[in-house]
């Protein structure tokens, strides 16, 4: 979604900031983009639609000489991607310039009101309201003006303002949208994310919903929403630009996937004590003996981990566990209270519904945990409870290690929830254990089986359709491995509980119709390989995804890829590493852009 930056410094480079901030916002996902930057006592605008390129190939001769500006990465809502439509907006006497993250959902009242006093508009969006409305209000001091345009805003931003009049200071706001502040030397930042800001400093402000901000070269000064000024801990962000950039790999996606190994032995080193006890420290304070269900709701990729952890928590705590879509959930008006966990997953820590959803569980009084890779995102910060994925930061648009750390830290916490449950003994405890201490390593052996992969997908990257099937928790695991295909090679993909085909798509298959089939649970084996069989009898191309012990399932595929004996409870989170590979070289081999695939987001921000 929509990225922001911002710079003001001692150094005459704003243009330089403002486009290598763009440049590392980018996977957000973004159809246009623009900057602004103030020179010569006047603002300048320059906005593009289409790639990053476009805009850096228009200022290519255009000589740099301002201290201070914002930049937009703009993925469309209100109004086509166009020149017009992209961020920055002007204010009619052209003496502010605004981005805008987020959606303001009053903007046509607004704007009525607005082109009643005679101002004129220059885009379709909904942003460009509050570059008229902060021009309108402008008394003599920012503060007070931010505050009269948040009072007529409606839904959710984060807006970098810059002011032709006052050309030293930055202004910003946000609510249920993200923006944090760089604080660097003789220079302070604004951004959408980290990574943006990441090559100049590494001390950031979270800025908390309805909190304004000042920013001047050599000054941040933070406002609660009365304006009165408030002070703010700085956080010293413990990741660098290496673990941000490629290194060496020809996709994000593909270095991400590669260091899943490493991520799971972390999320065990971080969450297990040198005793062999899971220990989360004070993160968790659940009362248990109050807690009667449990809800997991999280949206995409996240969800999808969602169900691997029901299925821990139902098996390994013996607990009551549902698991819904956050843009669902949050309109459902379910049936929660104070005997109510709900556990939110997300990545980014940002995705609105997820946020949503979380804001009004706690209205009804359940208790709320955060599963989160982001520390100081929104959903971190507004949860009772907040428990981190040390998965680093994840920057292809297709979620892969951030599953795979958010499943490894409900494996454990399903064992530790089993053990305050009085359901798992001693015994037990440390069996689960091992297991989960295995699948760093059994993830390892299927990346070294790339080539076998590969060659798989040169067959799949000229099909238009492809099937997913699976029993059982292989269901759940079928469907982020089809989500995961159909997000980065385009190819048409669904997943289905096996037993299921056969109530109507089955009369999809025809010669050639490729299945992928999962198989790893034991008592699921004989029930797939009949419904392989169906399949093959119509003409379908098996690639069954098996434990190498399934014989009778590797000998009727056209295709298979097997891994270790690995246990049936951890087993579809290897399998799920092949379906990575599976989609990332079909990607690969169809020539798509892997890491931001067309239409999609990193982090969804808006509705
Ligand atoms: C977007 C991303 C997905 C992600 C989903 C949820 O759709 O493209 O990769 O799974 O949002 O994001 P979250 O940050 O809440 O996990």
């Amino acid at each position: 979604m929509c990225g922001i930056i911002g710079y003001v410094g001692d150094e005459r480079k704003a243009m330089e900031v403002i486009l290598d901030g763009l440049n590392k916002l980018e996977y957000r996902g973004y159809d246009s983009c623009g900057l602004a930057i103030i020179e010569n006592d006047s603002i300048f605008i320059a906005k593009k639609s289409g790639k990053l390129e476009n805009l850096k190939d228009f200022l290519k001769d255009k000589e740099e000489r301002s201290f201070i500006g914002i930049g937009h990465t703009r993925w469309a809502t209100h109004g086509n991607p166009s020149d017009e439509n992209s961020h920055p907006h002007f204010s009619n006497d052209k003496r502010v310039a605004i981005v805008h993250n987020g959606i303001i959902e009053n903007y046509l009242e607004i704007k009525a009101e607005l082109i009643k006093d005679g101002c004129s508009f220059t885009s379709q969006t909904d942003s460009e309201v509050i570059a008229h409305l902060f021009s309108k209000y402008y008394i003599d001091d920012p503060i007070t003006t931010i505050l009269k345009v948040k009072e007529r805003l409606r839904g959710s931003y984060a807006i970098g303002i810059i002011d032709r009049d006052n050309p030293e200071q930055i202004i910003c706001t946000r609510k249920d949208s993200p923006l944090i502040i760089g604080v660097g030397k003789n220079k302070n930042f604004i951004a959408s994310d980290v990574p943006a800001i990441l090559k100049y400093t590494r001390n950031v402000i979270f800025l908390d919903n309805n909190e304004i901000a000042i920013l001047k070269k050599d000054s941040v000064k933070v406002f609660n929403s009365f304006g009165v000024e408030i002070t703010k801990d700085i956080i010293k962000i413990d990741w660098d630009m290496e673990q941000a950039s490629k290194n060496g790999y020809p996709h994000f996606m593909l270095k991400e996937i590669e260091e899943q190994p490493s991520i799971v032995e972390k999320t065990l080193n971080t969450y297990t004590d040198n005793l062999g006890k899971i220990n989360f420290n004070s993160s968790l304070n659940i009362d248990l003996s109050k807690i009667k269900e449990i809800y997991i709701v999280a949206c995409g990729t996240a969800y999808h981990a969602g169900l691997q952890g029901a299925h821990f928590l139902k098996n390994i705590s013996k607990i009551k566990a549902d698991v819904d879509i956050a843009s669902e959930f949050r309109y459902s008006d379910p049936f929660i209270n104070e005997n109510t966990l709900v556990i939110f997953i997300s990545q980014s820590g940002e995705t609105l519904d997820t946020l949503m959803a979380m804001k009004m569980s706690k209205s009804k009084g359940a208790q709320t945990l955060a599963i989160t890779n982001v520390l100081g995102s929104s959903i971190a910060r507004e949860a009772d409870m907040v428990l981190y994925t040390t998965a680093g930061p994840e920057i292809s648009v297709a979620s892969t290690k951030a599953y795979t750390a958010q499943v490894t830290l409900l494996y454990l916490l399903a064992i530790y929830l089993g053990e305050k449950n009085g359901v798992v003994d001693n015994e037990s405890y440390h069996s689960y254990l091992d297991i989960i201490y295995k699948l760093s390593n059994n993830i390892d052996l299927i990346l070294k089986k790339k080539e076998e992969i590969k060659l798989i997908s040169g067959f799949l990257k000229n099909k238009n359709d492809a099937f997913y099937i699976g029993r059982g928790i292989d269901s759940k695991c079928c469907q982020e491995g089809s989500l995961k295909m159909k997000e980065i090679s385009y190819i048409h993909t669904e997943a289905f509980p096996a037993g299921e085909l056969k109530h109507g798509t089955i009369a999809l298959i025809e010669e050639g119709t490729p299945i992928i089939a999962i198989a790893t649970q034991e008592d699921m084996v004989e029930k797939m390989l009949s419904n392989i069989k169906e399949l093959k009898a119509r003409g379908a191309y098996v690639i069954a995804i098996t434990k190498e012990r399934y014989t009778n399932i590797i000998e009727i595929s056209d295709n298979f890829i097997t891994f270790e004996n690995i246990e049936d409870i951890i087993a579809p989170t290897v399998a799920n590493i092949a379906l990575q590979l599976l989609a990332y070289y079909t990607a690969v081999e169809k020539g798509v852009d892997v890491d931001k695939p067309r239409n999609l987001a990193k982090s969804v921000t808006v509705e």
